[in-house]
């Protein structure tokens, strides 16, 4: 029957980007000879004790209905952690318990954003976090890091130039996913300085900010750090990455106080609250969880090691440096397109890598593989899977 009414969503949301992640990943999924690396998270399953916590909760019939910004006691718990973290003390009325880092985000967006508002992106970036604003309407402008002295790294002038006063927010990713990537605390201070200024929103993207390879920091540098009362700085995090416990959907946000009860109100209207089993879990991690944290860092650290020192005896392959996160953005001489080497791999060797052109066109030309992976063995079979495609 024809209609005189298309049946179809907003033009924002059909122009919204599919994930060339998953189009590689169901390109090979299922097939039992596939060594995966193609998305972000760590092959570990939850610690024991932040599960005994969420089983507890139901054991005990915790399963009702939630404040909007979280339990008090898990608030709490997220003030005391962040305070031991950075050093300086958190105030409870700033924080938000939403359910996940990308619920952050869209929460983010929903709170400060309207149509045409322009957005700046520090780019290349996992595709959700440009995605996300342009479902409000606005527009994303890319300002891309480079590879200088084989380390990946931000031009601080362009990146103050394309944040002109007109703008109204800033997304930083830091350590960023895909290239590891991590801002420095003098182009921290400068950006602050200039967002300030001209009344820009920066909204932070701090998901990695515990996975830095530099056993010295306890986490990357902060914008909570900066953060005077009166400023325009919203966190976003979760602990997907941090304490592996990526199903869980359990996340949170740190705002200015004046903005609390709007983002009461948001997540109301959005998903009201989060399961108490997984507030629980939460509060588990976020109190008990450092060895943990610890324990996934040394990983980090070691598997990268491992990996990076294998890819680059391989010829062509170049590796540049990062500061943190979980993934080696690398790429290979002669392999101009990433969607068609990232399907070729799959095709041929069984290898599961992201195509670096998933997180913009900055991408093209890379791959991404995600190292969290505890056995050198699976790594070193995906290394060796490459070379074989490589040398055929
Ligand atoms: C940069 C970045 N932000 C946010 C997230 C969101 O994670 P989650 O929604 O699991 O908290 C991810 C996950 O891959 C990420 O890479």
């Amino acid at each position: 029957m024809h209609s005189l009414h298309p049946v179809h969503a907003r033009p924002a949301v059909q122009a919204l980007a599919n994930s060339l992640i998953r189009e590689v990943a169901n390109s090979g999924m299922g097939r039992s000879d596939i060594v995966p690396f193609w998305f972000g998270e760590s092959d570990q399953t939850t610690a024991p004790f932040i599960r005994e916590a969420a089983i507890q909760s139901l054991q005990e019939g915790e399963t009702f209905y939630a404040q909007n910004l979280g339990r008090p006691w898990l608030r709490q718990a997220l003030a005391d952690y962040l305070s031991a973290l950075h050093g300086q003390t958190m105030d409870v009325e700033r924080l938000a318990v939403v359910n996940s880092g990308v619920s952050a985000l869209l929460i983010a967006a929903e709170l400060l954003l309207s149509a045409q508002d322009r957005v700046v992106a520090i780019t290349p970036l996992w595709p959700n976090v440009c995605e996300i604003p342009k479902i409000l309407g606005a527009e994303v402008v890319r300002v891309p890091l480079g590879v200088h002295e084989g380390r990946w790294s931000l031009d601080l002038d362009r990146l103050l130039a394309a944040l002109t006063p007109d703008t109204r927010a800033l997304i930083v990713n830091s350590p960023n996913n895909p290239t590891g990537w991590m801002l420095s605390e003098d182009e921290m201070t400068a950006i602050v300085q200039h967002c300030r200024r001209h009344g820009i929103w920066i909204i932070s993207d701090d998901v990695y900010e515990r996975l830095v390879y530099n056993p010295a920091l306890k986490s990357a540098p902060s914008f909570l750090r900066h953060y005077q009362p009166g400023d325009r700085i919203i966190s976003v995090n979760s602990c997907s990455k941090a304490w592996s416990m990526t199903g869980w959907r359990a996340g949170w946000m740190v705002l200015p106080p004046e903005l609390a009860a709007d983002a009461g109100k948001i997540i109301e209207y959005n998903f009201s609250c989060l399961f108490d089993p997984v507030q629980r879990a939460m509060a588990a991690a976020l109190s008990r969880g450092e060895a943990e944290v610890a324990r996934l860092r040394a990983m980090l650290g070691h598997s990268r090691q491992t990996l990076t020192g294998a890819l680059t005896t391989l010829p062509g392959v170049e590796v540049p440096d990062s500061g943190g996160a979980m993934y080696v953005f690398f790429r290979i001489h002669g392999h101009e397109d990433s969607m068609a080497l990232a399907k070729a791999l799959v095709q041929a060797v069984g290898l599961g890598l992201a195509p670096g052109s998933a997180f913009g066109a900055e991408g093209q030309g890379w791959l991404r593989w995600c190292h969290a992976v505890s056995d050198d063995a699976k790594l070193l079979d995906g290394v060796g899977r490459l070379q074989r495609f490589l040398i055929a």
